[in-house]
């Protein structure tokens, strides 16, 4: 069976192809293309995102079938990011992904963004046995959830303001860079000190919080305005990692559950998982990365995703409209 994802909720557009072949789940292609327009702004920039998905996903569509060297006929469904995102970034791979279904005659699939960022450990760790805990830490999101199953989920706790990701974009505006910040701060705490002691973030249960983190760096700037920025950057990353691991600690004592997978963009952070492997051999917990490609923002975590709903659910409805924001 082989399944094209499509994934434009955010600033990447991009397509993904994935075979699977009795149990065994190949990625033909994954081409991303990530948007340059924001980079002057703070922040994605909704308009602007849209206008860019519309010339970028023809070109980045058929350079996914031609790198996956298959033709339509070979395609046995499209799968489309349907939510949660920004409405009319998620309307362009919507319609497109409506109009390719119909126009080869094969099944069409919405996929949630976030199971989409769960089925990236799938196609990484195969191995994975179920059910595990899953961190899913990217600019839009920070959801705790439990994957009992392939498709079957519960969420555990989110966050109850800004997202992970999101946070590392702001710390990294107030430093001087440009959206989006992830790399930047990482790349800067490598010549840093963790010489600052913000606040690890106070939050009930399972869910998460940074914007007081956010709060505490901007106003220690405005008392510093000449601290080292290294310094500032590895303070507020390691700060970040203690309180997601407390939140795992949590999750994992809660449930019993010693496997932890962890996706979305900030996973990518290479501090982030040594810290992560190393509480894992201390405290006897197995943690699961998808490969950095798998981390942002892909269409073929969005394939499988689809994929796995069509064997089990079928299509879905050709009226499947966008939708903001939906737990998963
Ligand atoms: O999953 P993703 O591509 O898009 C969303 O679904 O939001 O994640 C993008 C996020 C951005 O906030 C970006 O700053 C962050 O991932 N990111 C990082 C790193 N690389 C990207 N955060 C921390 N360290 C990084 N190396
Ligand atoms: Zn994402």
């Amino acid at each position: 069976m082989i399944f094209l994802g499509i994934e434009t909720s955010c600033d990447e557009t991009a397509v993904g192809i994935v075979s699977k072949e009795n149990s065994e789940e190949k990625i033909l292609s994954n081409i991303v293309s990530s948007q340059w327009v924001h980079k002057r702004y703070a922040g994605v920039l909704p308009e602007l995102a849209s206008r860019a998905h519309i010339q970028l996903i023809v070109p980045v569509f058929k350079t996914a079938l031609e790198v996956a060297k298959i033709g339509y006929s070979e395609i046995d469904g499209i799968a489309v990011t349907y939510a949660p995102g920004l409405v009319g970034a998620l309307l362009v791979g919507l319609s497109f992904a409506k109009a390719v279904s119909i126009s080869i005659n094969k099944p069409f699939v919405g996929v949630n963004h976030l199971e989409g960022h769960v089925f990236a450990i799938f196609l990484s760790h195969p191995e994975i046995e179920l059910p595990f805990i899953c961190l899913i830490i990217s600019g839009g999101h920070t959801e705790l959830v439990l994957v009992k199953d392939r498709c079957s989920y519960e969420v555990l706790g989110s966050t109850i303001d800004d997202a992970c990701g999101e946070a590392f974009d702001k710390v990294a505006r107030m430093l001087g860079y440009s959206y989006p910040g992830g790399a930047f701060i990482e790349k800067l705490s490598e010549s840093g000190k963790h010489s600052i002691k913000f606040p690890l973030p106070n939050v009930a249960k399972l869910d998460f919080s940074f914007s007081g983190l956010k709060t505490a760096v901007l106003y220690f700037l405005k008392e510093n305005p000449t601290y080292p920025k290294e310094d500032v950057a590895c303070s507020f990353q390691n700060v970040v990692v203690d309180f997601l691991l407390k939140k795992i600690n949590q999750a994992v004592e809660q449930l019993g559950i010693r496997q932890v997978g962890v996706a979305g963009g900030v996973a990518i952070n290479r501090y982030l998982q040594r810290r992560f492997f190393e509480y894992g051999t201390l405290y006897n917990i197995k943690f699961y990365f998808p490969r950095p490609e798998l981390c942002m923002d892909n269409g073929a975590m969005i394939a499988l995703a689809g994929l796995e709903r069509y064997r089990r659910f079928g299509p879905s409805p050709l009226s499947l409209s966008p939708i903001a924001r939906v737990r998963l």
